[in-house]
């Protein structure tokens, strides 16, 4: 287990981590979420000792984070950091021989990856020449060439059509299936609803809401109600407290208090004229993101 304890970190007047503390489990997939600036990058840093925090731990399966444990670490991190004159096999080699992996052992990793990445045709042209997307996919390869027991990307899907996202997200998946721990930040709300297992959100440097997803979907404190007519032109409003949100076509949608009567609200709806969809459910985690950094 990674556990990131009560991180602080200042640079001059701005707090960029304020007692954060975050957990990521082996087989698990953790989704790191919070606005720009909210202190994702710092913390995921901290794990790869590139920030010299103020105050609070980093430990990984209870032990502090050490240099050799880092050796097992993988990390994708927001400002890419291949070298742009190196051969991508040579470049994805060298990087897991510096994790102390055999020769030839690096480089079948490195083949397998590429060409698992869809960049078997790439592996002898420079990392300068590919497109942004194959040196993200590249970047991926790196991170994985030593088959890691903690994976941490920071942005992972940013920039990556959705193919590459799809490919991005089985391998992820694929990973905390052979019971590596995965930790990555994202904005793409839907795809760590889909994917992830637990979410963490951060905003201004304090962990403001974490769980699995479904717990944290299921206890917040709002729900979401869709209505729709057969008769597409009736308005109705719930006789309750309730704030309209998005919706589809022909779809009257709600965020109503979680403790409301779905009966009852349905019973009204029905007065009003003959109901075809009445949905009754969490909120999606987009809704609950805004709600708890607001
Ligand atoms: N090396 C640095 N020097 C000065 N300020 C920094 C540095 N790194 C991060 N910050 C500031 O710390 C805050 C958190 O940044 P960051 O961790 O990159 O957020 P996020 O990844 O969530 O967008 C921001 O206000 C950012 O400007
Ligand atoms: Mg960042």
């Amino acid at each position: 287990m990674l556990a990131l304890e009560a991180l602080h970190k200042r640079y001059g007047d701005v707090v960029a981590l304020d007692g954060a503390s975050l957990a990521a489990h082996r087989g698990r997939i953790l989704g790191f979420l919070g606005p720009n600036g909210a202190g994702k990058t710092t913390a995921m840093r901290s794990v790869f000792g590139l920030v010299s925090l103020d105050d609070g731990t980093t430990a990984w399966d209870g032990e502090p984070i050490s240099p050799a444990s880092r050796l097992r670490f993988g990390y994708m991190p927001e400002q890419r950091g291949l070298y742009p004159k190196m051969r991508v096999a040579d470049q994805i080699t060298w990087l897991g021989r510096l994790r102390g992996m055999a020769v030839s052992d690096a480089s079948e990793a490195a083949r397998h990856w590429l060409g698992r990445l869809g960049l078997a045709n790439r592996l002898d042209d420079r990392v300068e020449h590919l497109s942004h997307g194959n040196q993200q996919r590249a970047q991926l390869a790196a991170s994985l060439v030593h088959d890691p027991e903690l994976l941490v990307l920071d942005e992972p899907f940013s920039g990556l059509d959705p193919m590459g996202a799809d490919a991005m997200a089985d391998i992820l998946r694929d990973r905390a299936e052979s019971g590596a721990a995965v930790v990555f930040s994202s904005h793409q709300l839907d795809v760590v609803e889909d994917l992830c297992d637990d979410v963490a959100v951060i905003a201004d440097g304090r962990i403001v809401l974490d769980g699995t997803i479904e717990g944290v979907r299921a206890s917040a404190p709002k729900r979401r109600l869709e209505v729709a007519f057969a008769d597409p032109t009736i308005i109705w409003t719930p006789p309750i407290a309730a704030e309209p949100s998005r919706n589809g076509r022909g779809v009257q949608a709600w965020l109503i208090p979680a403790d409301a009567d779905p009966g009852a609200l349905l019973e009204d709806a029905g007065g009003r004229g003959r109901v075809t969809q009445f949905t009754f459910s969490p909120p999606a985690l987009s809704e609950i993101f805004r709600e708890a950094v607001q």
